[in-house]
């Protein structure tokens, strides 16, 4: 029996983010069996049906192999584990009996197809009650986040998600909609990867135009209150740039607040919103100064965490495309972390095309977009192009405000807030209940 027990291989598949007693029965029933490998899901392999792990893989692996009665770790690249089985073709698959409803399903029917290949056998013991790991993982991150951590989240989605999808928020409200909101598609959690902090909006919510009127004094507060009651990656807007030498200063205090990444645009003087596009005067920079401006930002960086993104306004500006491809070659040179492309045309075309030519770039950095007015374009479109980052810029501002200007109205239109009450607004009960007082 012991002879025998030695030579079967026992295989059992496992993201351990958070390590907790129900890993450790799994694993003691798989001893019970064979030599336990360890499939563990790697980084893409999580992110691609859940979200990303708290503990990168590397570190994951070091910590399960030195779990006892772990023989060995191999990296499990997708969330179906046929092409390890197919591979390693172990005597036992171990698993939790949990799977055999829900999301898991499939995978498991796979898997139990793939060992009757060669005579192999799923064991499933009674999942372990009272514990799982998105419970603890909802705890910590209910502790918050420090900023180092959170800085570089932006950089890790980016590696290991084909998308990374970004909503904007204006105050912790908001910033609570892009933390919180998530659906279920096709059993996958699909939810906002991190924030950005728009100009427009910040400047909107405000009363104020979006033309460096709110300065950095102010948007570093509306900036401090979302990432109080946040935790997700944040991406600020950091229009453009302004005075290098102020710029350098504020790359430092970002990160310090543990933001994620400023994206500056390559215009000097009265700054405009780029969808105003070429109805108002808008001066773009020169190269030389600009890539200028993104090497001393680079310099004075403190981590190596943090991004700068070059925003080229081309196309916003009728410059062409063969200038907006000259500027991002030019700004990524200079060390810009990645390029941001805007574009106010309707069909997308010129940002498809700008997209195919950015591929052939011989450096290439993470490409993002602002897809405002070319908004019938999905994220498998621009996924397809090559785009690593998509920013919704304007969307929960753009949202409320017709909704309020509609209570308003029928204020008036009433004279009593009854109607208001009944169609436009939520009940006084949600609303005093909408932010735990305990969290
Ligand atoms: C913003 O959100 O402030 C932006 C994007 O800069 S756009 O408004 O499209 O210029
Ligand atoms: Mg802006």
């Amino acid at each position: 029996m012991t002879d025998n027990k030695n030579s079967k291989k026992v295989y059992i598949g496992m993201s351990a983010d958070l390590i907790h007693q129900g890993h450790l029965n799994i694993i003691a029933e798989g001893c019970k069996l064979g030599k336990v490998i360890i499939g563990l899901l790697t980084d893409e392999a999580i992110a691609s049906y859940k979200r990303l792990p708290l503990i990168a893989f590397d570190e994951r692996k070091v910590i399960v192999e030195n779990l006892k009665g772990v023989e060995k770790v191999v990296p499990q690249t997708t969330l179906d584990y046929v092409p390890n089985l197919k591979e390693i073709k172990p005597d036992y698959v171990v698993h939790g009996d949990d799977w055999k409803t829900g999301i898991q399903r499939e995978v498991r029917q796979q898997v139990i197809d793939a060992l009757a290949e060669w005579g192999g056998e799923l064991v499933e013991p009674k999942y372990t009650e009272g514990i799982s790991s998105t419970d603890l993982i909802t705890a910590v991150k209910a502790q918050g986040i420090t900023p180092g951590k959170r800085m570089k989240t932006l950089r890790r989605l980016i590696n290991v998600k084909p998308i990374v999808r970004i909503l904007e928020a204006h105050n912790g409200l908001t910033g609570l909609i892009v933390e919180k909101t998530s659906i279920e598609k096709d059993g996958r959690k699909i939810e906002f990867d991190g924030i950005w902090e728009s100009s427009l909006t910040d400047s909107t919510a405000k009363g104020k135009p979006d033309t460096e009127l709110v300065d950095f004094s102010s948007r570093f507060s509306t900036i401090e209150e979302i990432l109080e009651v946040t935790t997700k990656p944040m991406i600020v807007d950091g229009d453009t740039g302004g005075r290098i030498d102020h710029f350098k200063f504020r790359v430092k205090t970002l990160e310090r607040l543990g933001v994620s990444a400023i994206i500056i645009e390559d215009k000097v003087g009265d700054k405009r919103n780029s969808l105003f596009g070429t109805t108002v005067p808008q001066q773009q920079d020169s190269i030389e100064h600009f890539s200028q401006k993104i090497h001393e930002g680079k310099q004075s960086q403190v981590t190596t965490d943090f991004m700068i993104v070059a925003r080229v306004e081309s196309l916003i500006l009728k410059k062409g495309m063969d200038d907006a491809l000259k500027r991002a070659e030019a700004y990524i040179a200079a060390g810009a972390d990645g390029i941001m492309i805007h574009s106010k045309e309707k069909d997308g075309k010129e940002i498809i095309e700008f997209c195919e030519k950015f591929q052939s770039f011989e450096m290439k950095v993470p490409l993002v977009v602002v897809p405002s007015t070319y908004a019938h374009m999905t994220e498998s479109d621009l996924q397809a192009l090559g785009v690593n980052v998509i920013i919704y810029a304007n969307h929960l501002l753009r949202s409320a405000y017709p909704s309020m200007i509609n209570a308003a109205r029928s204020i008036l239109e009433n004279s009593r807030s009854k109607e208001a009450s009944d169609q436009y607004c939520m009940s006084i009960k949600d609303i005093i209940t909408l932010i735990p007082e305990v969290n």
